[in-house]
């Protein structure tokens, strides 16, 4: 069902790219560009561009690309309608809609105001007959009220079907209830899938009930039951109370294992903690928190699980040019059980002794060795020096290459030869590696997008710089004498300059956040271009282009007499014939 044309070119000069992009990324001015880091991949150091003036985002990293349509396509995970009507939303204005389609965006708004619905009816019941119970547990738990409210923690009642008959009662049907994932289903009847237990509702950093866990109280199993994946509930994109914490004025975020730990460390004043939800960190987590923060204090469970997570959790989040810090437990097996125990200004300290993540490996080294031994001694410098010898500053060198001296007992001098060595190891690597990407040229001026390939790359980089100079100056395109999309050796560009051709003609803006009918990797593909081809325009250079491609057009179409005899030899072969 597409949408008229005028609308499309309503709702993206209502939407300006850098206002919708900078909603998820911090931006930076960098003359005509914007730059930050790119929410697509975990990076340190800003690839991320947006052109306001041509409308268009690129990173230079991962190549990902697009007009605000595609941004916004991308970041959330919606449809192409669904991100038109996301950006109409955002920008006040009406869509054209066909009443017969019911689309993945209005059924996650539905989704949304039944889980917000649950999460009140969870929470009323924490105060009512059947719910003293929940509250007392809560109590015992040494949550007050005022934590209840905050989080809006509630308590679903030892029923089969309070909630299903609530949400009945107020419009939502069985298939609504079972999209949010709020209901079992035995022999075609739905029954409420959460029954006594204390309910922990999960909210997206926009502030919309996604999805619950639910924790016993006792010791049977499972200690929580959480929500299943819905369309509106993704464990790998959301972390429990950042929609709390990112309004933290502390400056750091505080991830941890468990819902408890993330609502005591709130409660205690220590209103930047996040939890993940019952799955280990995955990049995308990463990602997300690098929109929040620049630094993180990780605080796993002393338990090998916890420390394993912790080994997977660093590089992670160093990817997304977070700085890690780490704390490690003592004396309790996790934050909620120490803020109990101690309080809030003992881990107050610990927090501020907390190693920052290099300090933390060389620890977790020195404990896999016993460094009274020999031989292993011998084995734990050297994978010391390759971890100091990974630091890029040469003082952050010297300072844990002395460290780890230290732990050791080496001399500094015998240390800092193994880290050189082992830096030689490691430049020899990576020369290697940049050699191999040097060895083919050509390979390099193929598009990333696998999906799109040039056949005849020198045409095709003419064509790149007429695409990237019309679009700074459409009025080029009185200036491209006989030349026709049809020569184009390529045939995406080719369609890219049919269409503003055509919009040129009809007196249409000529600009590549409004092209239509281009797949998400096309359009990735021209934000390159247009990123890779900046600076004034060059009458000359677009001259020569169209030239270039000319002429490559005219060959490859002419038959040479190489061809000719190529073509005699195979007929010759096949007849076996003499011609
Ligand atoms: N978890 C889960 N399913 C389980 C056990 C744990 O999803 N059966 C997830 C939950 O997100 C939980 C986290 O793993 O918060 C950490 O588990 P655990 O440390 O056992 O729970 P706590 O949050 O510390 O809860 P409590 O203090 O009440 O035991
Ligand atoms: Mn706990």
């Amino acid at each position: 069902m597409p949408f008229p044309p005028s609308f499309i070119d309503e709702v993206v000069a209502r939407n300006p790219i850098e206002d919708v992009v900078g909603q998820y990324v911090n931006l930076k001015r960098s003359g005509a560009n914007l730059f930050g880091l790119c929410p697509f991949h975990g990076e340190k150091t800003p690839s991320f561009s947006v052109a306001p003036d041509k409308g268009i985002y690129y990173c230079f990293g991962c190549h990902k690309g697009g007009g605000v349509i595609n941004f916004q396509m991308e970041i959330e995970g919606l449809s192409y309608g669904d991100a038109v009507r996301a950006l109409a939303k955002r920008a006040g204005l009406e869509v054209p809609e066909d009443p017969q389609f019911q689309s993945r965006y209005k059924q996650q708004e539905r989704l949304w105001a039944l889980s917000k619905e649950a999460a009140r009816y969870f929470h009323s019941k924490l105060y009512a007959q059947e719910g003293t119970e929940g509250l007392s547990y809560a109590q015992k738990r040494g949550m007050p009220k005022s934590t209840l409210t905050k989080f809006g923690i509630g308590f679903a009642p030892n029923s089969w079907n309070g909630l299903v008959d609530a949400m009945k009662a107020k419009g939502y049907t069985d298939q609504e209830l079972k999209d949010a994932g709020l209901v079992s289903e035995k022999n075609g009847r739905i029954y409420d899938r959460f029954r006594n237990r204390l309910m922990f509702p999960i909210i997206d950093v926009r502030g919309n009930v996604i999805g619950f866990g639910g924790r016993v109280m006792d010791n049977s199993t499972p200690k929580y039951l959480n929500s299943p994946e819905t369309i509106i509930f993704n464990k790998r994109k959301n972390l429990f109370a950042l929609n709390l914490a990112k309004k933290s004025k502390l400056g750091y975020l505080i991830l941890v294992e468990g819902y408890m730990d993330a609502v005591a460390l709130h409660q205690y004043g220590f209103d930047c903690a996040v939890a993940s939800l019952g799955t280990s960190l995955t990049q995308e987590h990463a990602v997300l928190l690098s929109r929040y923060t620049e630094q993180v204090v990780l605080i796993y469970d002393g338990d090998e699980a916890g420390q394993n997570a912790t080994r997977r959790a660093i590089p992670m989040l160093e990817a997304a040019g977070i700085q890690v810090k780490v704390l490690r437990m003592h004396d309790a097996k996790d934050p909620d059980e120490y803020l109990k125990k101690f309080g809030a200004d003992k881990f107050k300290i610990l927090l501020e002794e907390a190693s920052n993540r290099v300090e933390y490996q060389l620890g977790a080294i020195a404990r896999k060795y016993h460094l009274n031994d020999d031989e292993e001694r011998i084995q734990f410098l050297r994978e010391a020096a390759d971890l100091v010898a990974s630091l890029p500053s040469p003082v952050q060198r010297e300072i844990y290459g002395g460290r780890a001296a230290e732990t050791a007992k080496v001399t500094p001098e015998a240390m800092k030869l193994e880290v050189d060595r082992a830096r030689k190891r490691r430049e020899k690597r990576e020369k290697k590696q940049e050699e191999q990407k040097m060895l083919s040229p050509a390979q390099n001026l193929q598009p990333k997008s696998r999906t799109i390939r040039y056949e005849d790359i020198r045409s095709a980089m003419a064509e790149e710089v007429i695409l990237a100079n019309v679009f700074k100056q459409p009025s080029l395109l009185d200036q491209v004498g006989s030349l026709t999309a049809a020569q184009f050796s390529c045939p995406l560009l080719g369609r890219i300059f049919r269409q503003q051709q055509d919009r040129y003609k009809q007196g249409l803006e000529v600009s590549a956040s409004v092209l239509d009918g281009l797949e998400s990797d096309e359009m990735a593909h021209l934000a390159g271009i247009l990123q890779r081809n900046q600076g004034p325009v060059n009458e000359q250079a677009f001259a020569d282009c169209v030239r270039t491609v000319l002429e490559s057009d005219r060959a490859r179409n002419t038959v040479t007499e190489q061809d000719l005899l190529a073509l005699r030899d195979k007929m010759k072969e096949k007849k076996g014939m003499k011609l």
